[in-house]
């Protein structure tokens, strides 16, 4: 099966796998006091900067959770788009454990700006209104969008002048630094990101994320271990997570990763933008393409190629490229759309 509809449908690259397997020797300490993790955190570090401080997970949702409590008191709210995967597909998950209201700013390209974080920042020391106190973007965004380097200066200026952090959800961080072509640490730390998600699952990992502190007052190194074991968050076979870290750093395969699926998706809306009937609804900067297709169509093409409908009043459906995701498989979709939408007289 071959699929376009999420990033996290494809396998794991096989320098991944082979790294997993190369850690399954022998005994090591669990908890993370093992080579490999210590391999994984320097590498880590070097992408962020000396300051940063690591912290592997299992997931994203969980990286999210354990990066935002270090900022978080249950009386302090979070601004971010609707679209953000915290505000939409976590169940919840940062209200009920975090206990901190979410503010979800409509946007029409799914990225936050300084004038949303303003108009979100009131009633500062009223102890009537949850206080604002993190603001989160997504690099690259839910709509496969990307913010500039400027955007987001501009987002952490503005928030550090509020008295405001800036947490990045980097599930796509390799997407949006592939794409920007600059390094991990030009599009965090050095423009005053104060903590992030570093995803590797959804770039050829089997199952690996890292929460990133990257602001030294959030005082991680004394806090962020409790947190991440409290919200389950910490694995006893680090090593194995570990592996999955340094396959992708060493070499940089994580941006040949990234920049293949990223140039698949431009190949996508290359391929689809002269369909008559289909419409591109978005900048395609990242691993996806999003369109309105006819929605009689929608279930035939989906037997072909899988892809979830987005928007169903408005029939906007994502299609998402992965690291193997070939121009085959596209011709293949392609033609499919083609000829489905020359039979509805689109
Ligand atoms: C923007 C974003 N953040 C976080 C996640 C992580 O989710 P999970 O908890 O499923 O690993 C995803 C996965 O789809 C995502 O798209």
């Amino acid at each position: 099966m071959r699929s376009l509809a999420s990033d996290n449908h494809s396998g794991v690259h096989p320098r991944v796998l082979e790294a997993i397997a190369a850690a399954n020797a022998d005994h090591a300490v669990s908890y993370g006091a093992d080579p490999w993790t210590t391999r994984a955190l320097e590498l880590i570090q070097g992408e962020f900067g000396e300051h940063a401080e690591v912290f592997p997970v299992f997931n994203g949702t969980g990286a999210n959770v354990v990066g935002m409590q270090s900022m978080l008191r249950s009386w302090e709210s979070v601004i971010c788009a609707t679209t953000a995967h915290v505000n939409v597909d976590e169940a919840g998950a940062p209200e009920k454990l975090l206990g901190s209201k979410v503010i979800a700013v409509p946007s029409a390209d799914a990225k936050i700006t300084p004038e949303l974080i303003r108009a979100q920042h009131w009633g500062i020391g009223d102890f009537h209104h949850a206080q604002p106190r993190v603001v989160l973007v997504t690099q690259s965004t839910e709509y496969g969008t990307r913010y500039s380097l400027d955007e987001l200066r501009a987002i952490t200026s503005t928030a550090h002048e509020l008295d405001m952090y800036v947490y990045l959800d980097g599930a796509r961080i390799a997407n949006a630094t592939a794409g920007l072509g600059c390094t991990f640490k030009e599009m965090t730390t050095d423009i005053g990101i104060d903590a992030l998600s570093f995803g590797a699952t959804k770039n050829g990992a089997m199952g690996a994320e890292a929460v990133v502190i990257l602001n030294p007052a959030l005082n991680a190194g004394e806090t962020l271990g409790y947190i991440r074991k409290q919200y389950m968050q910490l694995a006893s076979k680090m090593r194995f997570v570990s592996a999955q870290f340094i396959a992708l750093l060493e070499d940089e395969l994580w941006r040949a990763n990234a920049e293949h699926s990223n140039s698949m998706a431009q190949y996508l809306a290359s391929k689809v933008t002269s369909i008559p009937g289909v419409t591109i609804t978005q900048a395609v900067e990242a691993n996806a393409v999003f369109a309105i297709i006819p929605a009689a169509i929608t279930p035939a093409l989906q037997e072909v190629t899988p892809f979830y409908v987005w928007n169903e009043a408005t029939n906007e459906v994502r299609w998402m490229c992965s690291w193997d995701t070939t121009t085959a498989n596209i011709d293949t979709f392609v033609s499919a759309l083609t000829s489905l939408t020359s039979g509805t007289g689109a």
